[in-house]
């Protein structure tokens, strides 16, 4: 059966820019419910926690640095078959390969910086959203 939950990060480029408020409202309009959702900081140590199944992988380093260079809005949203749609809706990883009306298309400039995270399973999801919210925190 298929959850009804994904995990969103809007990622630090994204904020720096000014792009939450657009990007929010494209989440909403596109039908997803807030479930959980918060500005907060990773440090070095969470981001490496969080993204560890890249550990092995050149870019980490890069990646770890990035996602805790500033702010981020992190959010559990909820819709019928929530994490397909919500990958659909940022598009691909690399920003040039991401289809028009895409979140990455629009917001996102390369293939590190891309503005928007998405779980890619049920079982990501879960873990990513106990990750940054506790069970009072989801509504
Ligand atoms: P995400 O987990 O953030 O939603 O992105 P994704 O599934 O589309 O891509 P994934 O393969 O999980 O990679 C995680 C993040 O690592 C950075 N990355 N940099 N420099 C590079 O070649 C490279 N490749 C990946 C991106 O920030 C990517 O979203
Ligand atoms: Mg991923």
């Amino acid at each position: 059966m298929s959850s009804k939950r994904t995990f969103t990060m809007i990622k630090p480029d994204a904020v720096e820019k000014g792009h939450t408020g657009a990007i929010l409202n494209k989440i909403n309009a596109s039908g997803f419910r807030i479930v959980s959702m918060k500005m907060t900081q990773m440090s070095k140590r969470d981001a490496e926690l969080f993204y560890a199944v890249h550990k092995e992988r050149p870019f980490f380093g890069e990646l770890v640095a990035f996602m805790s260079r500033g702010p981020i809005v992190a959010a559990i949203l909820e819709k019928e078959n929530a994490v397909d749609d919500f990958r659909t809706l940022i598009g691909a990883t690399n920003p040039e390969e991401a289809a028009e009306g895409t979140l990455r298309n629009q917001f996102a400039t390369s293939v590190g910086e891309n503005a928007v995270h998405g779980s890619d399973s049920d079982e990501n999801a879960a873990i990513e959203g106990a990750f940054h919210f506790s069970s009072r925190e989801m509504f």
